[in-house]
């Protein structure tokens, strides 16, 4: 049956190279993945030896020198003798818990491949390729088909596996991983993203270590505190030099990397949803599909790695009219007013807003249900009279006769105990019904595995999205998933429930958007609690975090850019002081911090005096003016803002290097201080490029390699925003 034997699959891209060898036994081994190689197999690289409790697979027979334990794998099976960390965990018929994949069969297609029912790259060219790799264990015919997805004008590879019982007996599968990385040589920094609400995406950078470490998350969604993110790179690589890896996780539940460097000194990574509570049963003849990783390669450091996600994401992930159309700036109420609003107020505020050029409003929380607090409402998807006399089309009509667009909140995937909804449907949350289950925020989960909860939420929104005219929708979700469980599914299917449940998210999201293709939704939870690709495939843009200040937000946006392009990173200028941290921080601050996201307000605009809101107006026009710029360009970091002690700065690149925009805030103010002096990047070294707003010329090659000097300026966090535009 096993075929292909010491068969080389080789694929050399642009940029990278990717290779593995089927060996004498039908072992789909690892050979390299880097930089360009051609015409050479790399199997020279791999010098078996006998190492004492390593064993050695049947057929090596007398050969002790071969062990699973050992050698750089594609795809390691489970309970066979390789003990690192594996990608599948089974519990097969016989009471067994082996896996053992051998080589079956590979083939190449000229196009990119769709997952069902879950977010993956996509492509538009016609120019992807997918190689599909056929494995199977040759007692239980559990199959791991491999697929490999190649946009090589951005060094991406993607990959997920689908698992499919080609036997006759059940097989369940209790570990259902998506990749591993075999790294056979070299030491590793892991460079990943922790957090927590009001703070997501901390960059940190751990030095290569024995042992295992894990990224995850159990929380239900991909959670504010461990993003499924990571990044492997040499010890000496910075910005622009080294060897880096990354692997981003196309999903937004329960999620796990391991990165092990074994007694060997091999370093393995390996991604998908996490184990705990996962269990999937697999008939004859069944498949389960693995949600998608993004891998991508740089030669050249973070910079470019992050830039390869950057165009990955804008091209391939984003879809819908705003991937490209210009993103309305937007004035959201929730910081302005709480939940204490009515009609009379939130007009105002579109009002003054819309004298100030901002195009849209956005209706936070508390419009609809009985809710004035979090203690009720969530799940009454109908608008609350009291506070919106005339309901929401008398509302929806006056603003936009204001000349402004219209936007709601939602938080379809919860439900308060004091609801309609929850006093007839008991049975739809997540609940062990003979436990109390947890609350947060006082809400419960529902059950988003139950196709008549997707039917619910459906029918309550294309009521309220038919009945007027909402052009955006922020999806919210505000809690962790805990007491999972659903009453829908039988005792032994109830492994399935976690990621059923980002299933059902996935197609409530889908059906909404075939039915309005011109709807932006904005992603949130909390903040920036679910801030992944999977969800950035149906929401071009998500709330970053709920903390609005602009100084902790640097190091949030910059920890959010290793991976995500500054188009899905919402940020709004907030009051000051700010609500979350109390800091004073200027308008002008505020706004070029703001501006470095999916632009927009949220605040009591009718509260600022003349001069701010002169100054808003400007802010606007700036925004609009750089909007193609900002979104589009290449995005440099210019600083370390993890370890900004002086000051932080960033830069955008027009895409045909014509125009950059510099960005730099001063973080604290010196007497007698140190100048400032930042190296650009990105910019065509023989082109000439003024500065805005002033005679000076520079050329290309003096600003990138000699720099430019700013001046300090005094006082808390003083901003400077530099443009400069090709003259020659
Ligand atoms: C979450 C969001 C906020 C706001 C509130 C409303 O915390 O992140 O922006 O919408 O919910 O309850």
């Amino acid at each position: 049956m096993l075929s292909g034997r010491n068969e080389v699959i080789y694929s050399s891209y642009k940029n990278t190279t990717y290779q593995m060898k089927v060996n004498e036994y039908g072992v789909l081994l690892h050979l390299y993945y880097g930089r360009k190689i051609s015409d050479v197999v790399m199997d020279y690289t791999l010098k078996n030896y006998d190492r004492g409790f390593s064993g050695n697979p049947y057929e090596a027979d007398k050969d002790r020198t071969f062990s699973l334990d050992t050698v750089p794998q594609e795809f390691p099976g489970t309970g066979v003798g390789d003990y690192r960390i594996n990608c599948v965990n089974v519990e097969n018929a016989d009471g067994s818990g082996l896996a053992d994949f051998r080589y079956v069969s590979h083939k190449i297609r000229d196009s990119k491949y769709f997952i069902p029912g879950l977010p993956a790259v996509y492509d538009e060219t016609d120019e992807a390729k997918t190689l599909i790799i056929l494995l199977e264990d040759p007692v239980t015919h559990l199959q791991a088909k491999l697929f490999y997805g190649v946009l090589e004008d951005n060094d991406i590879i993607t990959r997920t596996v689908v698992y499919i019982n080609n036997g006759k007996e059940d097989i369940k599968l209790t570990k259902a991983y998506s990749a591993c990385l075999d790294l056979p040589f070299g030491e590793w920094d892991l460079v990943h993203f922790h957090g927590r609400h009001c703070m997501e995406r901390q960059m940190e950078r751990v030095s290569s270590m024995n042992g295992i470490k894990s990224i995850e998350s159990k929380r239900g969604a991909s959670s504010h505190h461990h993003n499924p993110f990571v990044i492997l790179c040499e010890p000496n690589t910075n910005e622009e030099y080294g060897d880096c890896y990354g692997m981003m996780f196309v999903y937004s539940g329960n999620h796990k990397t391991q990165i092990e460097t074994d007694q060997t000194g091999a370093t393995r990574v390996v991604m998908g949803i996490h184990e705990e509570h996962f269990g999937w049963n697999l008939s004859a003849g069944e498949s389960f599909y693995a949600p998608e990783v993004i891998l991508t390669y740089s030669a050249h450091g973070f910079e470019k790695l992050s830039q390869n996600y950057h165009e990955t994401i804008r091209t391939n992930i984003c879809r819908g009219k705003y991937k490209v159309a210009r993103r309305p700036i937007l004035i959201n109420n929730w910081e302005a007013t709480y939940f204490d609003f009515d009609e009379e107020k939130i007009y105002t505020i579109a009002k003054s807003a819309s004298e100030l050029g901002i195009e849209m409003l956005v209706l936070d929380d508390g419009w609809f249900g009985v809710r004035n607090n979090d203690f009720a409402g969530l799940g009454d998807w109908f608008v609350n009279e009291e506070k919106l006399k005339g309901g929401l089309p008398k509302l929806v009509k006056r603003v936009n006769d204001l000349g402004m667009k219209f936007g709601i909140w939602v938080e379809p995937e919860m439900v308060n105990e004091d609801t309609n909804l929850y006093r007839e449907h008991p049975e739809w949350v997540l609940k062990v019904p003979s436990r109390n289950p947890n609350r947060s925020r006082y809400q419960l989960v529902l059950d988003m595995s139950r196709p008549e909860v997707i039917d619910y939420l459906f029918d309550c929104y294309t009521k309220i999205f038919d009945s007027t005219n909402i052009e955006y929708v922020k999806w919210d979700m505000n809690r962790s998933i805990a007491d999972v469980f659903s009453t829908n599914l039988p005792a032994n299917r109830q492994g399935e429930v976690y990621h059923r449940y980002v299933l059902g998210v996935y197609e409530l999201l889908d059906r909404l958007e075939k039915r309005y293709p011109n709807l932006l939704i904005e992603g949130c939870a909390g903040g920036g609690g679910r801030f992944d690709a999977g969800m950035l495939y149906y929401t071009p843009q998500i709330w970053c975090s709920d903390d609005t200040d602009a100084i902790e937000r640097l190091q949030i946006q910059y920890g959010t850019s290793f991976g995500y392009p500054v188009s899905t990173m919402g940020a709004h200028v907030s009051a000051s002081p700010n609500h979350q941290t109390g800091r004073n921080t200027s308008l002008e601050t505020r706004g070029v911090v703001a501006m470095s996201g999916t632009f927009g307000y949220e605040l009591d605009l009718g509260l600022l005096g003349e001069e701010e809101k002169n100054e808003v107006k400007a802010q606007v026009e700036t925004f609009k003016r750089y909007y193609d710029l900002i979104q589009d360009g290449k995005y440099y970091r210019l600083s370390n803002a993890m370890d900004a002690i002086d000051y932080c700065a960033w830069q955008f690149v027009a895409k045909d290097q014509g125009e950059t925009l510099v960005n730099m805030v001063q973080i604290r103010p010196r007497a007698n201080g140190r100048l400032i002096h930042l190296k650009f990047k990105g910019l065509n070294p023989e082109a000439l490029y003024q500065l805005d707003g002033s005679e000076e010329v520079f050329n290309g090659a003096a600003l990138m390699y000699g720099g430019y000097t700013f001046e300090r300026k005094a006082g808390d966090f003083p901003t400077y925003q530099l443009h400069f535009i090709r003259v020659k």
